[in-house]
């Protein structure tokens, strides 16, 4: 019976591949092998996603804590070896080091790789993200590009086989548990929140919380962008950004911006309650810029570039970077754009497709 070995780890890869992970589930006649690399743990971070989406326990679940991203690579690539070893498909998602891992892996084995998420480009070259993505793309056999923007990017890469252009996965969840959160939610009711009544953040990008000088800006940002709207900011900190705020010694300022109101990561239902509600969001966040696109939220980008262009060509996103004065002004852009643009990232049926284009590789 052919083997599907399919690699997650983290936050974005669990809830994008939950879908997926699914469908291949369904195929008959096909052994489907979930692994996850443990790159993150905690709960919120972790399982509550599992939990959250009725997504099936993996079948090997490894421990990562707390490695410098060369040995999250080696590790995993060491830990789900012989998990791999005889695959005929092993599937990676997006761009972290739990994919370039599997990645990775899969062609040192000598076994076909597939690609979730290919083709997306930021055309910046300092971030881990983008290596990690190219990696993963000129390594596959298979490419799941989200758009036809992803295909070019790909094409312009001298990679031209085995491209399916199927949507995003982001889209099949979205649909699935926008529903469910509407009805199971209580977060916006218990924090007293109105519908448009507070911005929403996520910040936690690499290049954006290490630099003490960067991070303790983007706290002047945050605090300018509230004024500028008169709304509260609703902040869910990402445990990188909580380490990095305190290793800076910066938790005071953040204390002393009252309308920041920090909190502990929420699960996806909830998250997703307080996106579909905000005024607007702000974040670094790869899922949420396709998010708050698809619940015709404004978004501001806290980058100076962006792998989803889909995105600011239809007005949905701005980038900004993180300097107050470009936040202010994106701000004040976006409170007033005309919430009208269409989704570009796919009809939610991601997951199926992927799994069809899989079935017939293997047969
Ligand atoms: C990783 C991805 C990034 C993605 C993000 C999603 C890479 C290179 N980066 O970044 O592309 O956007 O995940 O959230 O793979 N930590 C905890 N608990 C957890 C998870 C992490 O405390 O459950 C801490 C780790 O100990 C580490 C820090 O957060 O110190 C960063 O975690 P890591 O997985 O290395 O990178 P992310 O910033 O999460
Ligand atoms: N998310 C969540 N709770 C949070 C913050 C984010 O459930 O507190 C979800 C969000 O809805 C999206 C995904 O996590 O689906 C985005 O993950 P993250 O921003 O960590 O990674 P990125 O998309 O930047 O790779």
């Amino acid at each position: 019976m052919a083997r599907i070995v399919t690699v997650i780890g983290t936050r974005p890869e669990i809830i994008k591949m939950a879908p997926v992970v699914k469908a291949l589930d369904r195929l008959p006649g096909r052994e489907h092998v979930l692994v996850h690399s443990g790159q993150h743990y905690d709960l919120m971070m972790d399982r509550i996603f599992f939990q959250e989406m009725g997504l099936r326990a993996p079948d090997h679940q490894f421990e990562l804590k707390d490695q410098p991203p060369h040995l999250q690579v080696a590790t995993t690539m060491r830990q789900i070896a012989s998990v791999a070893q005889d695959a005929d498909l092993v599937v990676v998602h997006g761009d972290t080091n739990t994919t370039v891992a599997g990645a990775l892996l899969a062609n040192k084995l000598g076994r076909p790789l597939a690609h979730v998420e290919a083709g997306i480009r930021s055309f910046d070259r300092s971030m881990p993200e983008e290596i990690n993505r190219i990696v993963a793309d000129q390594l596959s056999n298979l490419l799941f590009a989200p758009t036809e923007t992803s295909r070019g990017n790909l094409r312009k890469e001298n990679l031209t086989q085995g491209i399916q252009v199927v949507g995003n996965s982001v889209i099949d969840a979205l649909i699935e548990n926008t529903r469910i959160a509407r009805k199971r939610s209580t977060l916006l009711r218990r924090l007293g929140l109105k519908k448009r009544g507070y911005l929403l953040l996520t910040f936690h990008r690499a290049e954006n919380v290490d630099d003490p000088e960067r991070l303790s800006r983007a706290l002047d940002a945050f605090e300018g962008a509230s004024k500028e709207a008169g709304l509260p900011i609703i902040f869910p900190v990402h445990p990188r950004t909580a380490k990095m705020l305190k290793a800076h010694g910066l938790e005071r300022r953040a204390a002393a911006i009252q309308t920041l109101r920090r909190m502990e990561p929420t699960g996806y239902l909830d998250l997703l309650a307080l996106e579909e509600s905000a005024a607007l969001v702000m974040t670094d966040s790869g899922g949420l810029q396709e998010e708050s696109c698809f619940f015709r939220v404004p978004c501001v980008t806290l980058r100076e570039n962006t792998e989803r262009p889909e995105t600011l060509s239809l007005g949905a996103n701005v980038l900004a970077g993180t300097d107050p004065s470009r936040v202010l002004e994106a701000v004040r852009r976006q409170m007033d754009v005309p919430r009208d643009w269409p989704n570009p990232f796919g009809d939610g049926t991601t997951g199926l497709r992927i799994a069809g284009v899989v079935d017939g590789f293997l047969r």
